[in-house]
């Protein structure tokens, strides 16, 4: 190569255009390679300086240096323009509405009986109850026999029966938690202290306060020396947590053929008393029945619907809201996510 003022000249306004010519930071990344970097015409020209005569070195040395100067400068100031401008097209297309609607990811929740059968169940395991389960599908043998219902009472009339077919099979979908009540005595020595929410059927029609599935939640204690004082502060404590403190319960005479003396329960609420259930001392030939030894040990039960328990809790006047399982409806519960 010769290196003359008009060669470092050209080198210099080729090296100059096309850094100019660059349209975008990677072209300007290729100019780069060929026009600035070590293997650049302007490089090569000064490692070229050694091979000249001594007294040009300075003078050709000063003005490689001064043209290099400028291309660095060329290079380096349309850095700075490119990289405005990449900058800028970025913070456009990139830009985020942050008043758009997020892209939501619908969480279920769960149903406001879930959330109020796991409250209950909380409450009571508090107190020292298991929480018992047993199946809906139910032996008409524990669904009625078991709590002295026997075939011809006008009890099982009374609880519109879904059978399950072939009549033979001797099942019938449960018309109330109290099975597992027996189910229980039949597994289990006293003490026993249990709570049993569930879903019940019965052959009504939907409307507004009623439905064919439904929940119900059974508590049963067997235990030396139950009374009934037990059944009524335990129905106290019951009512204040699911309602409110200072909600009061009363007892009413009433009939059920698996406990006696029975009783109806109801609750004083915003004014009035409102009924939640049945209640009473488990009748001695359901203990029996199930082998406990009634000169020993007595016990209550009651039983009471969630869903009137959830609709007086929340105002809630329609059924069908808790039936259709809009998650609309049920969100306003919370989550229930603990
Ligand atoms: N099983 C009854 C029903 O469904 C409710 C009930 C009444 C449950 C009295 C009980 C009780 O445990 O002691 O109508």
């Amino acid at each position: 190569m010769s290196l003359d003022n008009a060669e470092i000249e050209k080198i210099k306004s080729e090296a100059i255009s096309a850094i100019s010519a660059a349209k975008s930071l990677d072209d300007l990344r290729e100019v780069k390679i060929s026009h600035v970097g070590d293997r650049s015409p302007i490089a090569r020209a000064n490692q070229g300086l050694g091979q000249l005569p001594v007294e040009e070195r300075a003078s050709m040395g000063k003005v490689i240096g001064t043209a290099r100067a400028n291309i660095n400068q060329a290079f380096d100031d349309r850095e700075k323009v490119l990289t405005a401008e990449r900058d800028s097209t970025v913070l456009i297309e990139e830009r985020v509405d942050v008043t758009l609607p997020t892209n939501r990811n619908p969480r279920g929740a769960l149903h406001p009986l879930t959330i109020l059968s796991n409250e209950i169940s909380d409450l009571f395991v508090g107190m020292g109850y298991t929480v018992q389960e047993g199946p809906e599908m139910e032996s008409s043998w524990l669904n009625f026999d078991a709590l002295n219902i026997p075939a011809d009472h006008p009890a099982r009339t009374m609880q519109d029966t879904f059978f399950i077919e072939p009549l033979s099979s001797g099942l019938v979908m449960r018309t109330h938690t109290s099975p597992v009540q027996i189910r229980t005595m039949l597994e289990n020595e006293p003490p026993i202290y249990v709570i049993c929410p569930g879903r019940t059927y019965r052959a009504d029609e939907l409307d507004a306060t009623h439905t064919p599935v439904f929940n119900q939640v059974e508590g049963l204690v067997v235990d030396k020396g139950i009374t009934m004082a037990h059944l009524k502060g335990t129905l106290d404590h019951f009512a204040a947590k699911m309602f409110g403190p200072g909600v009061t319960t009363r007892i009413r005479p009433s009939f059920f053929p698996f406990t006696e003396p029975s009783a109806e329960v109801d609750f004083f609420y915003n004014g009035r008393w409102i009924e939640w259930g049945g209640c009473g001392m488990v009748n001695r030939k359901v203990l029996e029945a199930c082998g406990i030894d009634t000169d020993v040990y007595t016990g209550f039960a009651f039983g009471m619907g969630l869903e009137r328990t959830l609709m007086v809790k929340h105002g809630i006047n329609d059924m069908h809201d808790i039936v259709e399982g809009d998650v609309r409806f049920s969100r306003q519960f919370g989550t229930g996510a603990r």
